[in-house]
């Protein structure tokens, strides 16, 4: 019978866990030392190893033989437990069993020594999911423990779990696990399976499943079923990511102002069916992915493209600057927007790359366009002559009157202290919501008097900012990890350096109204 890989290769000890050291390494400590605690709580971003982990803690605390906090996996416990004939380790599936009877019956059990092993575990997967009242009856358990019971809580969502839950348990925080290391172990995989693997495809799938070993696994079972040879394109494939080729020959058409091949090339798509709007789609990705590359600290982790995509996007990049980035995406989406309002979709796109050749980040005429770049202009200078500094809006977009408290940004940076739970909070952000945990990546942040002031290079993070209900969230997960409730504020350097070159100066004003644009190349000399 075939098992899925992600059962097949479920780790037994925490030496085959990846890349938890934070978990492992306590655990086994703890083990070793006989300091365990009557609640642990697992939480994390799915497919993570919290389960995997349950199981084996449930394990090494009960093992005959624990090999330097690790089980054993071969004394009679170790296999009951394994093959679920030993009693006194329990699996509960919370999102099933969540009322309050269902609790009940475990505390009435719990009272009970043990059977066979030392400790009774109950693992509680998914306990979010518990009723309120299931929660009040599991509190009274956790509050007074039998000595010979542990609890796992396991949990992608911490945030639903009632404070009075979290603060009895020991919490340990599973993160997304990076890709190389999960390329690795999908190498191991491969290797026990008898199947060969390009480490680009392997870090391909690390990059779609998006630090998620299961889904790793998953899709690479589905690229065995479809190959013998794993590699990029296969990967691709399966995992349906377009191939790029056609994004990367248009690119290079603009940059040698081409429009003669840049036409040819969108006929040739359009005679193979290709739709034309989804062309403009995919050519939009594709100059984001060099719009991050260009602005963000750590892009690799925000694009998802094979590993030789990336470097081919990366040398694109450097031929490019970010004014004419923003310009031709500018041009894609209005073009697509007519192509939506029914325009001939053929003749659009013909019209748009001959546009796009002739793009000059310089003296472009698109009046549209120009509107909003003078209205911008405007609105620049507007807030020049009354600069919000620190605010709980980092970024303003709407010009005067703003009334601001006056907030002195050299008295701040003086008191500043480096943050160090900032990257627990930006972890913990990124499991409500992906895309404001994606925007904080790379930044650091410093805690002055009531104000958290972020310091970050990736101005997506203060564009986002400015929604109330992104500010709450992060207040939220500041107040989550270090219990005080903080003000938020931008880090901002003395003197900021204003470049001279005009074009930077319309970058820094697009920067100053929180448009997301920043030159790397610039900044560094
Ligand atoms: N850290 C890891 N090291 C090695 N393999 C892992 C790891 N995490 C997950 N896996 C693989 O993924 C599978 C699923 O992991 P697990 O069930 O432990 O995830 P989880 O964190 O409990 O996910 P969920 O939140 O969805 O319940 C495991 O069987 C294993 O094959
Ligand atoms: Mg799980
Ligand atoms: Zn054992």
């Amino acid at each position: 019978m075939y098992r899925v890989l992600y059962r097949k290769y479920r780790p037994r000890f925490f030496a085959d866990v990846i890349g938890q050291p934070q978990v492992t390494d306590t655990l086994k400590n703890e083990i070793r030392a006989d300091r365990l605690a009557h609640a642990y709580l697992f939480t994390g971003s799915r497919g993570t190893g919290k389960t995997t982990c349950s199981k084996i803690l449930s394990k090494a605390v009960n093992c005959l033989n624990p090999q330097n906090g690790d089980p054993c996996g071969e004394c009679a416990v170790c296999r009951g437990i394994d093959d679920g004939t030993v009693t006194d380790v329990v699996e509960i599936d919370a999102a099933s069993n969540n009322g309050v009877d269902d609790i009940r019956v475990l505390r009435e059990e719990a009272n009970f020594t043990p059977a066979e092993a030392k400790y009774r575990v109950y693992i509680i997967d998914e306990v979010h999911m518990l009723s309120i009242s299931a929660f009040n009856a599991l509190l009274k358990t956790l509050e007074e423990p039998p000595a010979h019971v542990i609890f796992i809580l396991a949990t992608t969502e911490v945030h639903k779990l009632p404070a009075t839950i979290t603060s009895r348990c020991q919490r340990f925080d599973f993160h997304r696990i990076s890709p190389e290391d999960i390329a690795k172990r999908l190498e191991y995989v491969c290797q026990q399976e008898n199947v060969s693997v390009e480490h680009d495809a392997a870090l391909l799938i690390a990059g779609i499943a998006d630090g998620a070993m299961r889904d790793a696994l998953s899709l690479l079972d589905q690229c065995m079923g479809q190959a013998d040879v794993i590699t990029e394109d296969s990967v691709r494939k399966t995992a349906g990511l377009a191939d790029k080729t056609h994004l990367f020959e248009i690119t290079d058409a603009i940059l040698s102002k081409d429009a003669a091949k840049a036409v040819e090339i969108a006929d040739e798509l359009h005679k193979q069916s290709k739709d034309m709007a989804r062309l403009c789609e995919e050519l939009v990705g594709h100059f984001r992915a060099v719009m991050l590359i260009k602005t963000v600290r750590n892009p690799r982790e925000s694009i998802v493209m094979s590993e030789s995509d990336f470097i081919r996007t990366e040398k694109q990049a450097q031929s490019l600057n970010l004014p004419l980035v923003i310009k031709i995406m500018d041009t894609l989406q209005s073009a697509k927007e007519r192509m939506l309002q029914g325009v001939n979709r053929r003749i659009e796109m013909e019209m748009t790359m001959v546009k796009l050749c002739g793009i000059r980040a310089e003296g472009f005429s698109d009046p549209g366009l120009e509107k909003r770049l003078s209205s911008l202009e405007k609105l620049v200078a507007g807030m020049k002559a009354n600069p919000p500094v620190v605010s709980n809006t980092p970024v303003k977009a709407v010009p005067p009157p703003i009334k601001k408290p006056s907030i002195d940004m050299a008295e701040l940076r003086k008191n500043a202290v480096k943050f160090d739970g900032w990257q627990n909070v930006v972890e913990h952000l990124r499991q409500y919501s992906r895309s404001l945990g994606t925007s904080f990546e790379g930044s650091t942040a410093y805690i002055s008097g009531k104000y958290v002031l972020v310091d970050s290079k990736n101005d997506m993070c203060f564009e986002l900012l400015r929604k109330p209900e992104h500010r709450t969230e992060v207040r939220d997960a500041i107040q989550h990890i270090t219990g005080k409730i903080y003000s938020l504020g931008k880090y901002s350097y003395p003197d900021e350096q204003k470049p001279d070159d005009p074009l930077m100066q319309l970058v820094s004003d697009f920067k100053a109204a929180g448009i997301p644009v920043e030159n790397k190349e610039k900044n560094s000399n």
